[in-house]
């Protein structure tokens, strides 16, 4: 038995063959559990020698077989260290980055920071008091109709700008009030130029003296900080019932310098015009400060709001607003 099961042994080459010689050999109903069984039939005085002879035979089978098993499993493992390759390029995990809107308010916030601006952020679900009324936006105002607002009840509503965070800020703190609030507005809008949900981020600074003078030259400083110190500024006269006087902030194009053209092909971004529109600003109105308890004859201020998106379009080249909402990994592997 013992010579057989060795020859055998020798010539299981894998775990299957292991296991079906251990079936034969050693199961149950195996060879040896067989020539066990017979010692039965054995006189008295000869089964005690065949006994000893019959364990030392299981003995052996059982050493043999388990150091069988051991020299295949080593087998196995030098094989799979044989084709390992330690200079193969290991699989790197993916790694998340910041999405292209959060790098530009980071860095929005960043600029305005150093200019003197504290951070505040209010809620997007906003009560039409803080949203248009206390804004100089009365019910019935004609310019509520500039913004199409999407709203939750009667009274209740999404911001459909920044600009509430004004009222909530100068009700909270007094003069003087350097802040700036970063978050997401709503427009009941959709469309290649507009998304339902959008960034802005409000800029307020209310003092004694505060003129348009400050407000030029906190914008101009915080422009070419983002844009590059070549930057050109723009007031052109606007309204916003909030401010008075109004303007609409253009930054020479980013695109191509200002000139119109870039080599000699009229210039997408400003449509040839060598200006984009970024920001809307203005001095705060005697009515704002009305509602909000500050004495306007002691106080003077200015507010301007710009959108977030818009700004990054222009600093990455980004022609459709749609890539920033529709997460391509592509898209956004590209701001790590
Ligand atoms: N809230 C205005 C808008 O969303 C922008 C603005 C802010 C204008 C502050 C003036 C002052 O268009």
């Amino acid at each position: 038995l013992v010579p057989n099961f060795k020859e055998e042994l020798d010539q299981a080459g894998s775990a299957e063959a292991l296991e079906e010689l251990r079936v034969k050999f050693l199961g149950r109903k195996g060879q040896l559990a067989e020539l066990l069984a017979n010692l039965r039939d054995l006189s008295a005085e000869d089964r005690p020698e065949a006994g000893k002879k019959g364990n030392a035979v299981k003995n052996e089978l059982n050493q043999l077989f388990a150091a069988r098993e051991l020299a295949l499993a080593q087998e196995k493992e030098d094989k799979a260290l044989a084709n390992f390759d330690p200079a193969m390029p290991g699989r790197t995990p993916e790694s998340g980055s910041l999405h292209p809107i959060s790098l530009v308010m980071d860095e929005i916030c960043s600029v305005l920071g150093g200019l003197g601006f504290e951070v505040v952020s209010g809620p997007e679900v906003e009560t039409d008091f803080y949203n248009f009324e206390a804004l100089n936006l009365p019910p019935e105002h004609p310019a509520r109709d500039m913004q199409d607002t999407l709203y939750v009840t009667d009274k209740v509503l999404l911001r459909t700008h920044t600009s509430p965070m004004q009222v909530r800020s100068m009700l909270k703190r007094k003069p003087p009030v350097a802040v700036i609030a970063p978050g997401k507005v709503y427009r009941r809008d959709s469309d290649i130029t507009h998304t339902p949900m959008f960034h802005q981020i409000e800029g307020l600074y209310v003092d004694k003296n505060v003129s348009m003078a400050d407000l030029r030259g906190t914008l101009t400083s915080f422009v070419q900080q983002i844009f590059g110190k070549d930057t050109k500024v723009r007031f052109r006269p606007s309204f916003f019932p909030f401010t008075e006087p109004s303007a609409e902030v253009d930054i020479s194009c980013v695109m191509c310098g200002g000139k119109g053209e870039v080599n000699g092909e009229p210039c997408r971004v400003c449509k040839q015009t060598g200006w984009v529109e970024i920001l809307g600003c203005g001095m705060v109105d005697p009515q704002v400060f009305k509602s909000v308890g500050y004495d306007s004859e002691e106080y003077t201020g200015f507010a301007f709001g710009l959108g977030i998106e818009r700004v990054a379009m222009l600093k990455y080249g980004i022609g459709d607003l749609r890539m920033f909402f529709e997460n391509d990994s592509r898209f956004l592997r590209q701001f790590c």
